[in-house]
């Protein structure tokens, strides 16, 4: 960038002090910006394993998807991913009269997805981009030096190395298999492994890298991306992804750590567990629902309560609630 600027010494002997003096101020402001920035990474974390120095950094800025959908803050929603949909293909409507469906990327067909589309919805398919599953298809092509801890209460589960080639080409593979199926988008799941114990001391940029890479394939299928909780690295990843999944931030009390997608115009799906489901009581809905003491930050947060096996029932905020077959 500074190439098309005169040499200093061909300028005159004051032109070259305010020169100097312009290029202090500059490395003074940049050492002011990374002090911050130290201090705002050490502060933050909450939890994850590793000593962090600095904050994660993009490793090169993928292009701005152009025909990739943007979803629209406060879309209605709706997530299944224990079992396939039972749409037929001349459903005339689908449970719930939502705009987005959130569905598993391998056990939904693309006429499923087909119908969704020709009954007006979007669709996100997802998978996990972070741990494997071993009741998957392309489990095998994982190598066993790729796998570390198991997953805490996920059984059959365990932590990827985000690093290796071989797990970014089967991710890679499984997002050129959302876009065959006629996906929008995708949610790729688990990215957040370095703040549990994975066994392969997966670090925050080991996730701003997995994210930017992931990006980087679905911007060239046309597809649309979001990032699944992993609140330490939205500062860093907000710019390449167009949208937030977002577990439990009320029960945690910690949604205006996502608050930065609503001020981009990206939304926030967001899902709460309530125990007492699928039978919650009013107060309970009202608790979960709330946009102050623990829900602080999240007004038009797309906000869905559902059972941790993400099945067919759901309850919105205004208290309707239904069933996808
Ligand atoms: C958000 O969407 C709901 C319907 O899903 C609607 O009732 C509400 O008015 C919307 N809020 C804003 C701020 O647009
Ligand atoms: C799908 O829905 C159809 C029509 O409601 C029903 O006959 C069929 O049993 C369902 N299939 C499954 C696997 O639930
Ligand atoms: C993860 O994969 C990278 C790239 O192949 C490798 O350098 C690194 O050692 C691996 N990490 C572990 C813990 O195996």
């Amino acid at each position: 960038m500074f190439s098309k600027q005169p040499h200093n010494a061909q300028l005159p002997f004051y032109r070259r002090k305010r020169v100097l003096l312009v290029l202090l101020g500059l490395v003074l402001v940049v050492v002011i910006v990374i002090a911050v920035g130290l201090g705002v990474g050490l502060t933050r974390g909450g939890g994850g394993e590793e000593e962090e120095g600095e904050a994660p950094t993009l490793p090169t800025r993928p292009p701005t998807p152009s025909e990739a959908w943007q979803p629209a803050v406060n879309s209605s929603w709706q997530i299944v991913l224990l079992s396939p949909l039972n749409v037929s293909e001349d459903a005339t409507s689908v449970e719930p009269d939502v705009e987005v469906f959130d569905i598993d990327l391998f056990i939904n067909d693309r006429e499923t997805i087909d119908t969704l589309h020709r009954l007006n919805k979007k669709v996100i398919c997802y998978f996990s981009a972070g741990s494997s599953e071993d009741w998957r298809p392309d489990f095998d092509d994982f190598d066993e030096s790729d796998l570390g801890n198991d997953l805490d209460d996920w059984p059959g589960e365990r932590w990827l190395n985000l690093s290796s080639p071989n797990v970014r080409g089967i991710m890679e593979r499984r997002i050129i298999m959302a876009a065959e199926k006629g996906c929008d988008a995708v949610d790729p799941d688990n990215v957040d492994g370095y703040q549990n114990d994975n066994g392969l001391d997966l670090t925050e940029q080991d996730s701003v890298d997995m994210m930017a890479f992931l990006a980087g394939v679905t911007s060239r299928h046309q597809l649309s991306i979001g990032l699944k909780n992993a609140g330490d690295i939205i500062p860093t990843v907000l710019p390449i992804v167009q949208f937030s999944v977002n577990e439990q931030c009320v029960e945690y009390g910690e949604c205006d750590t996502f608050r930065p997608f609503i001020e981009d115009n990206k939304p926030v799906f967001h899902i709460e567990y309530p125990s007492s489901a699928p039978s919650i009581s009013q107060n309970t809905r009202q608790d979960y629902c709330r946009d102050s003491g623990d829900g602080d930050g999240s007004e038009e947060f797309s906000t869905v309560l559902k059972d941790m096996d993400l099945s067919g029932w759901v309850e919105y905020c205004s208290g309707m609630s239904a069933t996808t077959q």
